[in-house]
């Protein structure tokens, strides 16, 4: 990935709790058309890191940068707005809505109508909304369920939620998506579609940032990974380089590899 340009940059980000520093003085890049993970135990401060970078906490200290533009201190909308798109570790989808309704809120974050312009139904709103579900559509086929469009989305299996759920993150045309526990709950059929869907918005020229705890699926995915523990980078670098970092293997896969034999 040597070459690219960097698309996000997170530099010395801290955020204390009262007196404890939930994460503290992590930096990293991530470049375009990358797939980065962040990985660690249960309370590192994996969410704490994406409620940070994408406006939802405000930082203790440090800063983010996305391409040359400052998000520090910037609101969820307005980072939405710039190109960058965020799914929450528990699955919400809008349960009383159509998948394909659930996939247009996710256009909303971008789209040019005003709360008035659209109460007014100019012929210009009427076209937005027409581009919108068309776009959605183009979504629901591109995750594999526009078969689904017109369900409750609530009905749907989990597995297929998960993907309604990259579907409207991706909708608003988005250049970095964050996903925090994206397969969490998912069967080994379930992980590998969401797999190839990732794979192909990326050929897409889609960069993606993960939490996830599926270390099989993560290895086999990422090209770059940090690793957090206790609120504290331990590890960067490549799936192999991850693998043969000591600090990592004993702080964390250490673990994963002991829950695997005792199944
Ligand atoms: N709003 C908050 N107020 C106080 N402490 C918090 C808050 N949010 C998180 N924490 C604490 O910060 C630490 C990091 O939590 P965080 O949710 O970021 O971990 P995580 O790595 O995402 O864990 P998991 O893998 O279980 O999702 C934990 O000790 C948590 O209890
Ligand atoms: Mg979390």
């Amino acid at each position: 990935m040597s070459g690219q340009q960097t698309i996000l940059k997170v530099e010395g980000l801290t955020k204390q709790f009262g007196g404890v520093a939930a994460v503290h003085d992590v930096s990293f890049e991530v470049k375009e058309g990358e797939i980065f993970a962040v990985i660690g135990p249960n309370g590192a401060g994996k969410t704490t890191l994406f409620n940070m970078i994408t406006g939802v906490l405000p930082v203790t200290t440090g800063k983010v940068y996305f391409k040359d533009r400052e998000l520090t201190g910037l609101k969820p909308y307005q980072i939405a707005a710039l190109g960058v798109t965020r799914t929450f570790q528990n699955l919400e989808v809008f349960s009383n809505m159509t998948v394909i309704e659930n996939v247009m809120t996710g256009a909303h974050l971008r789209m040019n109508t005003g709360i008035l312009r659209a109460g007014f139904r100019f012929p210009s709103v009427v076209r937005e909304e027409v581009n919108i579900m068309e776009k959605a559509m183009e979504c629901l086929k591109l995750v594999g369920i526009e078969h689904l469009a017109y369900e409750r989305a609530v009905t749907l299996p989990y597995g297929n939620q998960r993907l309604l759920e990259i579907a409207r993150a991706y909708v608003s045309e988005p250049e970095l998506i964050f996903l925090d526990e994206p397969l969490a709950g998912l069967n080994s059929e379930e992980t590998r579609k969401w797999i190839n869907v990732i794979l192909k918005m990326r050929e897409n020229g889609m960069t993606f940032v993960f939490v996830e705890h599926d270390i099989e699926a993560v290895m086999s995915i990422s090209d770059r990974i940090v690793v957090l523990d206790n609120g504290i980078k331990i590890g960067e670098g490549t799936p192999e380089e991850i693998y043969e970092n000591p600090k990592v293997v004993a702080a964390y896969l250490g673990e994963e590899e002991e829950d695997a034999v005792s199944c």
